[in-house]
């Protein structure tokens, strides 16, 4: 079967970022919407921008740990920066947070893939156990043949040696490797690694980091098959 435009007709695997590409961070705080109250949709992108923060600024210092604290973290100071939302909801949105819902075209994407014979994969600033629950609570894990996270080289995207894994792992070339990513931070990461970048801009967000170019745009996975 011929390879879509979007992916390279010389690809053999197609590796996805995780969380906000195959997983929806916000389901985490839009599960407990009502209760949690009219800055719900403030307080998730907190949580989710602090968490992202902590990363980069661990890898610049050279220091490290895993993204499951820094999501705790994250959390933490999501709670004290909004002090009306109740921190009961702390451990319901954790546990949330190890289930979150895949996007609908999360599966049925995969699925075409793997029958036109290229290989699947997550690599993730995700540690392996928050990763395997949240493939498995997606009922994701027949769909991917790897899951990579960043965790083995204890540095977060966008360090080279984490897309370096995808190739240490899969034992492929950079442009064998088509990366899709809804984070374009991660997109031009990718870029400058070498990989063909798919950005899956699925809510209409404008471009940045002009030098580091994405191969496609995508308004959501449908568009990768
Ligand atoms: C991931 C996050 C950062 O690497 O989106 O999955």
């Amino acid at each position: 079967m011929p390879a879509s435009a979007i992916i390279p007709a010389h690809a053999k695997a197609v590796i996805f970022d995780a969380y906000g590409t195959l997983f929806d961070v916000h389901s985490a705080v839009g599960r407990h919407l009502a209760a949690i109250g009219p800055d719900a949709t403030q307080f998730s992108e907190t949580w989710r921008g602090k968490q992202l923060e902590y990363s980069w600024v661990l890898s610049l210092a050279g220091r490290y740990e895993p993204f499951w604290t820094l999501t705790e973290r994250a959390l933490d100071y999501a709670f004290a920066r909004f002090p009306q939302i109740d921190r009961s909801f702390r451990p319901l949105l954790l546990d949330a947070y190890r289930s979150l819902d895949a996007y609908p075209d999360v599966a049925s994407t995969l699925h075409v893939l793997q029958a036109r014979g290229l290989r699947t994969g997550i690599l993730s600033n995700g540690d392996p156990d928050m990763l395997n629950a949240a493939v498995n609570s997606a009922a994701l894990a027949d769909k991917l043949d790897a899951i990579l996270s960043v965790d083995a080289v204890r540095v977060f995207k966008t360090s080279p040696r984490t897309y370096d894994l995808v190739l240490r792992s899969l034992a492929i070339a950079p442009n064998e490797v088509a990366f899709v990513s809804s984070n374009r931070w991660d997109i031009a990461g990718a870029a400058a690694f070498g990989f063909t970048a798919v950005w899956v801009n699925r809510s209409g967000l404008p471009d940045e980091y002009a030098e580091l170019a994405p191969s496609a745009v995508i308004a959501s996975l449908n568009g990768l098959v």
